[in-house]
């Protein structure tokens, strides 16, 4: 099976790296179930692909909560009679120097970027099993790589979803794939998501000179799943070219 006809499921699919991956896997023909917690967004990218010819349908997802995982997956396999992907690619990013001691912050980056993540494993794999097939893809970060000033939590969090993706795929056996996508500097809103505002300033005037656009993220997603089923692209970093 190449992209064509493909059930594929993504959280945070309402803006930024999500929504550019939506348009572009529709576009190759893919069938998408779209999950996020702005539901007129996810319903505004719905429309987008379906007045190109696509199919998509949308409910409204938070990843922190379990049982909204398995609604989004439950969501496919109603409609479409299975899923084949799962693209877990919901983050929050509200960076800042550990003395702010925002530590609300530091929950909502663990609870999104990791349990979220977890959450996503726990509703898909059993189908997975299943199906017999199935294919997990999960947006992580060159921060999983470099810790920066500012960092430490989000960083922590990515690190956590590659060590969670690498012992997934250890475990998922010949019928299931898992492919990490370490996205550096991206165009999204991401970096406004911060509270201490001279981070803000920081970030937000670094992404205007060297983020690269969500879409070339979505490429290196959509190469993941145009593979033959044996083969299994686990680690793809994509970052500018500007990025140190
Ligand atoms: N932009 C970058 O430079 C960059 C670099 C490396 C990695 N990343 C990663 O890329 C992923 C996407 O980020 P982005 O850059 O595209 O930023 P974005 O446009 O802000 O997208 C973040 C997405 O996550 C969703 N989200 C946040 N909390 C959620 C929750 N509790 N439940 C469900 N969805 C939630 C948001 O949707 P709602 O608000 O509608 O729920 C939104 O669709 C994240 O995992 C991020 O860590 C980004």
């Amino acid at each position: 099976m190449a992209m064509e006809d493909k059930v594929v499921a993504i959280t945070g699919a309402s803006s930024g790296i999500g929504e550019a991956t939506a348009l572009l896997l529709a576009e190759r023909g893919a069938r998408l179930v779209l999950g996020a917690r702005r539901s007129d967004r996810l319903a505004d990218v719905v429309a987008r692909i379906e007045k190109t010819g696509g199919t998509a349908v949308h409910t409204r997802t938070d990843v922190t909560r379990r049982e909204d995982l398995h609604a989004l997956v439950a969501l496919a396999r109603e409609r479409y009679g299975r899923l084949d992907v799962l693209v877990s690619n919901a983050g929050a990013g509200p960076i800042s120097p550990l003395d702010d001691l925002r530590v609300d912050e530091w929950d909502e980056m663990v609870d999104v970027n990791v349990k979220g993540v977890l959450h996503g494993i726990a509703a898909a794999l059993p189908v997975f099993r299943e199906q017999r097939s199935g294919h997990f893809v999960t947006t992580a970060s060159t921060a999983a790589f470099s810790v920066v000033p500012s960092m430490a939590v989000y960083a922590g969090t990515k690190v956590a979803v590659r060590a969670i993706c690498e012992g997934l795929r250890q475990e998922a056996g010949a019928s299931v794939r898992v492919t990490t996508v370490f996205p550096g500097f991206v165009h999204t809103g991401f970096a406004e998501a911060s509270s201490n505002g001279a981070v803000r300033e920081r970030v937000a005037g670094l992404r205007d000179e060297i983020a690269i656009p969500p879409d070339a993220i979505a490429r290196a997603v959509a190469f993941a799943l145009e593979q033959p089923a044996d083969v299994d692209v686990n680690e793809v970093v994509v970052r500018p070219t500007a990025q140190g």
